[in-house]
C-alpha cells in the first residue's frame, strides 16, 4: 500500500509526514512537493516526486503507484483559481486509480458563509463526482491562527474575535494526526 502526501512541504503536511511515519512503513509514503530542493532539505531521502497543483500532467505522474492519498488544499488567490488545481489533482487520481482520498476541507462547507469555503464545497462536490472513495475532514480552525488575537489579549490590551457566528478550534498537529488516522 503506498500513501501520498500532497502540499508534503506545508506545515501541515510536515505534520502529517510525522504521524504517517509512526503508523507505516516510510518506504510506502510518498511525498507530493512543488518545491523539490524545499522537500530534500526537510525530508531526506524520502520518496519525493514534484508536481505543482497548476500542472495536471505532473501530478499524474507523481500519483503513479499510489493506493491512498491525504490531499492537502491548496493556498487561496494564486493566478490559477484553487478549485482549478484542485480539480487537476482529482484528474490526475482518477487517471492513477486512487483507491481512497481523504481531503482536507473546510468546517460546515456546505453552509459557510466564509468566501474560503467556496473552492472547498467545489472540491467535495468534484471528489464525489469522480467517484473516488474519499472522506472529507471538515477541519475546524486552527488555533495557530489566533495567535495575534492571544497575545493581545493576554498582553491586557482590548481585543475583539471577528467571527460573527461560533468558531471551534484545534492546534494544526492535531488535525494532521487524525488526517493521517483516517488516511491508514
Ligand atoms: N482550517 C484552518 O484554520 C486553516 C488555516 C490555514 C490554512 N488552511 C488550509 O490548510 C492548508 C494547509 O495548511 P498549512 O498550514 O500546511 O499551510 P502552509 O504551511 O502555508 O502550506 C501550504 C502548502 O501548499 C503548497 N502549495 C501552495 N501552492 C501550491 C501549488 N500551486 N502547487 C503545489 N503545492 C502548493 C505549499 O508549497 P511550498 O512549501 O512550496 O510553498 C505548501 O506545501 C492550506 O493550504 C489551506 O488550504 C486551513
Amino acid at each position: 500500500m503506498k500513501y501520498a502526501i500532497t502540499a508534503a512541504t506545508g506545515h501541515f503536511g510536515q505534520l502529517a509526514y510525522h504521524y504517517l511515519r509512526e503508523l507505516v512503513d516510510e518506504k510506502d509514503i510518498v511525498l507530493i512537493v512543488r518545491n523539490r530542493e524545499k522537500a530534500k532539505t526537510l525530508f531526506g531521502s524520502a520518496d519525493i516526486r514534484e508536481a505543482d497543483y497548476d500542472d495536471v500532467e505532473a501530478l499524474t505522474r507523481a500519483f503513479a503507484g499510489v493506493d491512498r492519498v491525504l490531499f492537502i488544499s491548496s493556498q487561496p488567490g494564486g493566478p490559477v483559481p484553487r478549485a482549478t488545481q484542485h480539480q487537476n489533482v482529482i484528474d490526475a487520481m482518477v487517471a492513477n486509480h486512487v483507491s481512497f482520498v481523504a481531503y482536507t476541507s473546510f468546517i460546515q462547507a456546505d453552509k459557510s458563509v466564509s468566501a474560503l469555503a467556496q473552492d472547498h464545497l467545489a472540491t467535495e462536490k468534484a471528489l464525489e463526482k469522480a467517484d473516488i472513495s474519499a472522506a472529507i475532514l471538515r477541519n475546524n480552525w486552527y488555533l495557530e491562527n489566533e495567535m495575534g488575537f492571544i497575545t493581545t489579549g493576554a498582553s491586557r490590551q482590548v481585543t475583539a474575535y471577528w467571527a460573527p457566528g461560533r468558531a471551534g478550534w484545534a492546534l494544526e498537529r492535531e488535525y494532521a494526526e487524525a488526517s493521517v488516522k483516517v488516511l491508514v
